[in-house]
């Protein structure tokens, strides 16, 4: 008979949500106080602040000094969308996705933009083999299925002399992962993600040959305002040093100022990868000693350390799915674990975001709560 006591330590942070995520340890409003609130972000204190973000953002995440980084409206979505509507339609095109995320995306492409793509889909716990892949197309895909917590383990199968640019939704891995620059043409992720910003603001990076396809291909569709990076056949440049296309929120800018200040402060990239890989570790261990829990990414080299996707495995398990809410409904009542349950296109089972904002010990915290909720939820079943 499992022992049904509740456990006696807690997480001192209980926030768990795949996104928005956990803000950094020891956050505070007042962090916020240098905003310039009420002040335009063409005046030259907004100006300087959404530079000082670009800056740090190369600075952090080791952005070669020709890349372009820009500050874009619609959090990552629009990130990915600006990129897909400017850029595809050049040449043929190749369609990856291993969760929702990255299947929304070939909706995008073969729905919307009705570009005949090669669409390759590999089932939750697996990702697609990209050395099936011809990167003579523009091939789009998803660092890291934030849905099935799948991830590539790294971009050697792109070819450095590929003809296609590749356009990576990389908004649950930047800042946790390390992204091959030298491999991805267009890069996007969010604020809400792995270093616990606001949403809202995307980001998008660029290559060089992302710029040069953007000067030199009109897309037969038309362009909204909000998604056109150039003018006259130019890159607008002013995007990538902080002009941005419309109002961004100062706050939020600040909001990501401060994160990025601390993602320096605990060893920058580097540092944010050891925290999150630490992170899942945690629970990767706790599923190798209880085997009624397991990672839905079906092989270690894939398991993602940021959202960390699981299973539940055991005969005595009638309805999935609704033991799966009941669990996470548990966790959530006792406030040691909020925003768990799998995303709802995703598999019967929990998500643990495991970013480099969460702390090891908060993680290590949960697990014996895993535990106590897994048996109190199957006693309550029999
Ligand atoms: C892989 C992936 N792509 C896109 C999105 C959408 O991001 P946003 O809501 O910031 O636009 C998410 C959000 O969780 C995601 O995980």
């Amino acid at each position: 008979m499992a022992d049904l006591s509740a456990p006696a330590t807690r997480p001192a942070n209980p926030r768990f949500s795949s996104g928005p995520c956990a803000k950094i340890p020891g956050y505070s409003l007042d962090m916020l106080n240098d905003a310039p609130l009420g002040r335009s972000h063409r005046a030259s204190v907004g100006k300087a602040k959404l530079k000082q973000a670009i800056e740090l953002t190369r600075e952090i995440l080791n952005v070669p000094a020709d890349y372009r980084i820009g500050i874009v409206p619609g959090s990552d979505t629009g990130a990915v969308e600006m990129a897909m509507w400017s850029l595809l339609g050049a040449r043929p095109v190749e369609m990856l996705a291993w969760e929702s995320f990255g299947e929304g995306w070939v909706t995008d492409v073969v729905k919307q933009l009705k570009l005949d793509a090669k669409v390759k889909i590999a089932p939750y716990g697996q990702i697609v083999d990209l050395a099936t892949v011809d990167f003579n197309s523009d091939v789009v895909f998803t660092w890291n299925g934030t849905t099935s917590g799948c991830r590539l383990p790294n971009a050697d199968a792109i070819p450095a002399d590929r003809q296609g640019l590749t356009i990576c939704d990389a908004t649950s891995a930047a800042f946790a992962m390390d992204l091959d620059w030298a491999k991805l043409d267009v890069t996007t992720f969010s604020w809400q993600k792995v270093l616990g910003g606001e949403g809202a603001h995307g980001m998008i990076i660029l290559s060089p040959r992302a710029v040069e396809r953007l000067e030199t291909y009109t897309p037969a569709w038309p362009l909204p305002k909000i998604f056109r990076m150039t003018s006259k056949g130019k890159i607008t440049e002013g995007i990538f040093v902080g002009e941005t296309i419309n109002t961004p929120s100062m706050l939020a800018v600040e909001d990501y100022l401060v994160s990025l200040k601390w993602a320096q402060s605990v060893g920058g990239l580097n540092g944010l990868v050891k925290r999150a890989t630490a992170n899942a570790k945690v629970v990767w261990d706790f599923c190798a000693e209880n085997p009624w829990l397991q990672n839905l990414a079906e092989t270690p080299a894939i398991a993602s350390t940021t959202s960390v996707c699981l299973k539940f495995n055991d005969p005595r398990i009638k309805d999935g799915e609704a033991f799966a809410k009941a669990v996470a409904k548990r966790l959530e009542q006792a406030k040691v674990a909020y925003d768990i349950g799998a995303y709802r296109d995703a598999p019967a089972g929990l998500r643990i975001w495991c970013g480099s904002t969460v702390e090891t010990a908060d993680v290590a915290a949960l697990m014996p709560w895993l535990a106590h909720a897994f048996h109190a939820e199957i006693a309550a079943q029999a």
